[in-house]
């Protein structure tokens, strides 16, 4: 989702501008857009499309100088992809300039307002009305103009603001869509996300709601929206900037796969002592945990498909009833939350909108959160009562794997301390699960590197116009995730099937030649499984298996077969998905497909 970068310092900020947007591309955008203060006035650039077109419109930067300026990368809401709607946007004489990530909801009466008191549009945004209501509020005090304006607008912003008045300075402010500010010896920057300004400086402050930033080439003040100081503490990011770099793999997404065995080792050794499982971050008793009778997963995406997972896992070894809710329907569902439920949240960038507003309505119906989140100091880690991370590092690729990979890893950590604790796992069980747990990274491994099996036969496939994916039980899950990795990468529709369901009317879709991926890796859903497989044979499918070592049985219902080592079945997603997810990319490789940056998703969804 749209991406800020803004630069106050000694040096020229518009390639500095330039450089942090491309770190934020992984975000989604569809246009970009700059303003630079040249030591007379402000100019801006912008263009719809990629930020190459901005660059080569700059010419890197070169034919925009000046020592203070904002950036922006827009992912449209309001008014369609245009070098109009692009940021950032000006007040009519062009001295007060702005940059937004969010949505102003009341911005149609703000709008509204403003044109009766002689402001012109030009654009269709939401943001426009930040600039003439700064225009309308500015009386010669920047800090005073930006926090009048906070007080009128309602929705989420993360701003970055010049006043050609005062071009020794930028504001910054953020309510609900993630902005960060650091310094160095050289300036002070704005970002929307670490990776932009990591190269720069690894001090960062994390703007909480309500919060605005005054930034100086040498310092940066904080208020609130009241226009008291207050004082922050910096953080130290201590991974490296490399984590954020495609190290010679053709894509992130290749790359983050290969991350996997490494992802899941570090999300799952810290949490074993001996053989014990301890998750510090619960900060619950056995006793607390004992007493809880109900589980509610909340989350979007694959983060929701890791959670659907999770309830399978739960329920299983923990004996306690799991809900899980997509959190766009939990937030508005007025869900029930008794006492004694638990919440877990789990989000990988901690800044999913939906996923928030749902831990807050979980907070406010009096239940405990845990999230599940992998950006540390993100606003799902701040507002969280505990927060477990996944230490899956920067995930740049829009398609999610290996912090989908981690978030698996939590799940399965949280079932067997829960089961442990409540007496339903014996301990033979559960060293005996600790041994599949440890054996998971080196499975994982020896799957990626029989990559070649499913390239090929990916390659087959890159005209397919419709794929299905069926299974039953956590095999359900695993489909879901791997047919959201083939449709939103490759752009070939695909569904997943829960497999008893798909003779429910979806079959009627199936015809000669369609392929069916069938996920079966639960022994005694084995026989359920192949039944449905052999019902989309007759009438025409091409069957690809996943399934596990063992089960050559498939092979009399299957045309394909890719098998996955042996695991205690309640991994077996960890496993499984690893083909499905190479099959995914490899489609979309084949047909040419941007598979970093798919068209119209956003790896971070701040909005509603
Ligand atoms: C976006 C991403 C998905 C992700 C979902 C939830 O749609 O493209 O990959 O699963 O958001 O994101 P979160 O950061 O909350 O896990």
């Amino acid at each position: 989702m749209c991406g800020i970068v803004g630069y106050i310092g000694n040096s020229q900020a518009a390639p500095i501008i330039l450089d942090g947007l491309s770190k934020l591309e992984y975000r989604g955008y569809d246009s970009a857009g700059m303003a630079v203060f040249d030591g007379e006035k402000i100019n801006i650039r912008k263009s719809v499309g990629r930020l190459k077109v901005l660059e080569n419109l700059t010419h890197g930067g070169e034919n925009m100088p000046g020592l203070c300026g904002i950036g922006h990368t827009r992912w449209a809401t309001h008014g369609a992809p245009s070098d109009t709607n692009a940021h950032p946007h000006f007040n009519a004489e062009e001295t007060i300039v702005v940059v937004h990530n969010g949505i102003i909801e009341n911005y149609i009466q703000l709008r509204d307002k403003l044109i009766s008191r002689g402001y012109k549009f030009v654009s269709e945004t939401d943001t426009e009305v930040l600039a003439h209501l700064l225009d309308y509020y500015y009386k010669g005090n920047p800090l005073e103009a930006v926090t009048k304006v906070l007080h009128r607008v309602e929705g989420s912003y993360a701003l970055g603001i010049v006043f050609a008045d005062c071009p020794d300075q930028i504001f910054a402010a953020r309510k609900d869509s993630p902005l960060i500010v650091g310094q160095n010896e050289d300036g002070c920057f704005i970002a929307s996300d670490v990776p932009a300004i990591l190269k720069y400086t690894r001090k960062v402050y994390y703007v909480d709601n309500y919060e605005v930033v005054r930034l100086r080439a040498d310092h940066m003040h904080f208020y609130t929206v009241d226009e008291e100081e207050i004082k922050k503490e910096p953080v130290t990011i201590e991974w490296d900037a490399n984590a954020a770099e495609k190290a010679g793999y053709e894509h992130f997404m290749l790359k983050e796969m290969y991350e996997q065995p490494k992802t899941v080792s570090d999300t799952l050794t810290p949490r074993v002592k001996g053989n014990d499982i301890v998750i510090e971050e619960l900060n619950m008793t056995d006793e607390e945990l004992k007493s809880i009778s109900k589980i509610h997963i909340v989350a979007c995406g694959s983060a929701y498909h890791a959670g659907m997972t999770g309830k399978y896992v739960m329920e299983g070894l923990a004996r306690i009833p799991v809900e899980v809710d997509l959190a766009s329907e939990f937030r508005y569902r007025d869900p029930i939350l008794e006492k004694g439920s638990m919440v877990v949240v789990i989000s990988q960038s901690g800044e999913t909108a939906d996923t928030l507003a749902a831990l807050r309505e979980a907070k406010a119906g009096g239940c405990k959160v845990l999230g599940i989140v992998n950006v540390v100091g993100s606003s799902i880690a701040r507002e969280a009562d505990n927060v477990m991370y996944t230490w899956a590092g920067p995930e740049i690729a829009v398609a999610t794997t290996k912090a989908y990979s981690a978030q698996l890893i939590a799940m399965y950590l949280l079932a067997m301390k829960l089961g442990k604790v409540r007496g339903v796992i014996s301990d033979e069980t559960f060293a005996e699960l600790l041994g599949d747990l440890k054996r998971l990274p080196d499975q994982i491994e020896l799957l990626l590197n029989n990559k070649l099996k499913i390239q090929k036969f990916a390659n087959r496939y890159i005209g397919a116009k419709d794929v299905f994916f069926i299974g039953r039980g956590i095999d359900y899950a695993i489909s879901l995730e791997g047919s959201l990795k083939l449709k939103e990468i490759s752009y070939i529709h695909s569904e997943a099937y829960a497999a008893g369901e798909l003779k429910h009317g979806t079959i009627s879709l199936i015809e000669d030649g369609t392929l069916v991926a069938a996920v079966s890796t639960q022994p005694a859903l084995y026989a359920k499984t192949i039944s449905n497989m052999v019902e989309v044979k007759a009438r025409g499918a091409f069957v690809l298996a996943v399934t596990c070592e063992g089960n050559t049985e498939i092979e009399k219902a299957a045309d394909y077969v890719i098998y996955i080592p042996e695991t205690n079945p309640y991994f077996a997603n960890s496993l499984a998905i690893i083909p499905l997810q190479l099959f995914g990319y490899y489609v979309a490789v084949g047909k040419g497909c941007d598979v970093d940056k798919p068209r119209n998703l956003a790896k971070s969804v701040t909005v509603e």
